[in-house]
C-alpha cells in the first residue's frame, strides 16, 4: 500500500520561509532565479548537518583528514578534469516560446521515467523527442531545436587591467580541491594508502533546468570524501563506502522505505563502477548522493597536465603506483531538502486541531531546547537558566503569547525539547522538559537539564 506523507513542496516552501529556515534569495529586488538564503534557524540545521557529516567522515574516519580548498583554481586544473572539453547537459530551445529544456529530462518526463535517457547518445535523444512530438513543459507545443551542448561551468576573468584578462572558472565541484592537494596532505601527514581526504565548500553550476526548492540550484554546497587505495582493493572499498553512505543517512533519521540505491547504467569512460543513493522527495525519486570508483583517471590526468607526479611509494613493499579513487559525493543542500521532507508531518490533536511538527533528530535541530517562562514576571529566573544552557548548544527564549502558542511555534522548527518556568521553580529549582515528539512531560532540576539535552543530541 502507498504511504501517506502529509508533506508537499509546497507546504515545506512555505514553512521554511515562515519560519527563518530558508527565504528566496535577493527578495526585496524580485529574487534571484533558484537562489536561496538561510535563515536563523536554517543556518543552524545546515550547520549541524554539516558538522554531522564531518564528524563521521573525517573525524571518526580511520585515516581521513579535511580540507578546505580555494574556489578558484588555476584554469589547468579544469582541462585536467576534463570539465572545460565535457561538463555540459544536452539543451534544447524550444521554437514557440523560446524556453531551455534538457533533453533527457524531457525524455524521462515524458515516458515517466520508463525510458532511461543516461544510456542514450544526443542523436538516440533527439530521434526520440521527434519521433514521441515531446510537449513543451512551457507551452505544450513540440517544435524543438536540434540538441546543442551547454558547458555547465560559471565563468569570470582574472585581471587588473583592460586586456589583461584570463578565465577562471568558478568550481564545479569540490573534487579537484581533493585531488590536487593529494600529495601535499599525504606528505604532511604522513599518511599511507589508503587514506581519505574530505572536503565541505559550495560549487555553482550554471544549470539549464534548476529547480524543485533547493533540490537543484545554481550555487550549492557539496561534502565530497576521496578515498585513495591500491588497485585490487577498490571494489571492496566501493561496497564499503556505499553501505556507509547508507548508514549515515538512516542514522540522522530518514526512513530506510525512502532510500533506494541506483547502479549507473552508463559509466564514464574511466569509472569502474558507480551509484546513487536516491531519495523519495515530495516530487519524487531523485538523485541525493553519489559513490564512484573512479579508477586512477583523476591522479594520472593532473599528472599529465601539471607536469607532477603522483606515484605513491609505498614504505612497506616499496613500490610505486598512482592510487584508486573511491568517491563519495553528497549535497550538503540536497540532503537539507530530504531530511525537511522526512521531518514534516501533520498530527491531529485531540479537540480538532492540527499541529505542525517537524521530527528532526535532536543533532541537527536549530534549537535544542526552548526556555519559555509561563508567564513574563518568571523571565528573570527563565533567562538565567537560558544564559547558562546557552553557553553549551543553541538555546531559543519566547515569553509571547500562551503556552500552548509557544509549543506549536517550538514544533513547527523542530525544538525537541521546551522547558517551562513556573512559580514551583522559584521554589525548589525544578522545571518542567517537554518533548517535541511525544508531547509528554517531565520535571527535573534546573541543574540536571544542560546534562539531559546533551545525552539525547550526540550523533
Ligand atoms: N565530484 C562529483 C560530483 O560533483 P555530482 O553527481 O555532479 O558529482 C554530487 O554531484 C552531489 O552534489 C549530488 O549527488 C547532489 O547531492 C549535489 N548536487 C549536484 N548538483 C547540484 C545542484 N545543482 N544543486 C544542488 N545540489 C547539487
Amino acid at each position: 500500500m502507498e504511504e501517506k506523507r502529509a508533506v508537499t513542496m509546497d507546504k515545506l516552501v512555505n514553512l521554511c520561509k515562515s519560519r527563518g529556515i530558508i527565504f528566496p534569495g535577493s527578495e526585496i529586488y524580485g529574487g534571484m532565479g533558484n537562489t536561496w538564503d538561510y535563515g536563523p534557524v536554517g543556518v543552524e540545521i545546515k550547520n549541524n548537518v554539516k558538522r554531522c557529516w564531518w564528524k563521521r567522515f573525517v573525524q571518526e574516519s580511520d585515516n581521513s583528514f579535511g580540507i578546505d580548498a580555494a574556489i578558484l583554481m588555476n584554469p589547468t586544473v579544469w582541462d585536467a578534469s576534463g570539465h572545460t572539453a565535457s561538463f555540459s547537459d544536452p539543451k534544447m530551445d524550444c521554437k514557440e516560446c523560446k524556453t531551455r529544456h534538457r533533453a533527457d529530462t524531457l525524455i524521462e518526463n515524458h515516458s515517466k521515467g520508463a525510458v532511461n535517457p543516461d544510456t542514450m547518445t544526443n542523436e538516440e535523444m533527439e530521434a526520440y523527442i521527434f519521433e514521441h512530438k515531446v510537449a513543451c513543459p512551457k507551452c505544450g507545443k513540440s517544435n524543438f531545436t536540434n540538441i546543442r551542448t551547454f558547458n555547465l561551468m560559471f565563468q569570470t576573468s582574472r585581471g587588473v587591467t583592460e586586456g589583461d584578462k584570463d578565465t577562471i572558472y568558478i568550481r564545479p565541484e569540490t573534487a579537484q580541491g581533493e585531488f590536487v592537494n593529494f600529495l601535499s596532505v599525504q606528505r604532511t601527514t604522513r599518511a599511507k594508502v589508503p587514506f581519505g581526504i574530505g572536503q565541505i565548500g559550495k560549487a555553482f553550476r550554471n544549470e539549464i533546468t534548476p529547480g524543485n526548492f533547493i533540490f537543484r540550484t545554481i550555487e550549492f554546497e557539496q561534502m565530497e570524501h576521496q578515498w585513495f587505495c591500491k588497485e585490487g582493493t577498490d571494489g571492496e572499498y566501493y561496497e564499503f563506502y556505499k553501505q556507509k553512505a547508507h548508514e549515515f543517512l538512516l542514522d540522522l533519521g530518514l526512513n530506510e522505505n525512502h532510500l533506494r540505491f541506483k547502479d549507473h547504467e552508463k559509466l564514464a569512460h574511466y569509472a569502474r563502477a558507480a551509484c546513487d543513493i536516491q531519495y523519495l522527495f515530495p516530487m519524487g525519486w531523485s538523485e541525493l548522493n553519489g559513490i564512484h570508483n573512479r579508477t586512477d583517471f583523476d591522479l594520472k590526468r593532473h599528472q599529465e597536465y601539471s607536469g607532477k607526479s603522483m606515484l605513491y611509494n609505498d614504505p612497506f613493499t616499496n613500490e610505486k603506483y598512482i592510487p584508486f579513487v573511491i568517491e563519495y559525493s553528497i549535497g550538503a543542500d540536497r540532503l537539507m531538502l530530504a531530511l525537511l521532507s522526512e521531518a514534516y508531518d501533520e498530527e491531529q490533536l485531540d479537540g480538532g486541531d492540527t499541529r505542525v511538527v517537524m521530527h528532526f533528530h535532536p543533532a541537527i535541530a536549530a534549537y535544542k531546547v526552548a526556555i519559555l517562562p509561563l508567564q513574563k514576571n518568571l523571565g528573570e529566573k527563565a533567562r538565567e537558566l537560558y544564559r547558562k544552557l546557552s553557553k553549551q548548544f543553541m538555546c531559543t527564549y519566547d515569553e509571547a503569547g500562551s503556552i500552548g502558542k509557544r509549543y506549536r511555534r517550538q514544533d513547527e522548527i523542530g525544538t525537541p525539547y521546551c522547558v517551562t518556568i513556573d512559580f514551583d521553580t522559584l521554589e525548589d529549582n525544578t522545571v518542567t522538559i517537554r518533548d517535541r515528539d511525544t508531547m509528554s512531560q517531565i520535571r527535573m532540576n534546573a541543574d540536571e537539564v544542560a546534562a539531559f539535552i546533551q545525552q539525547k543530541i550526540n550523533f
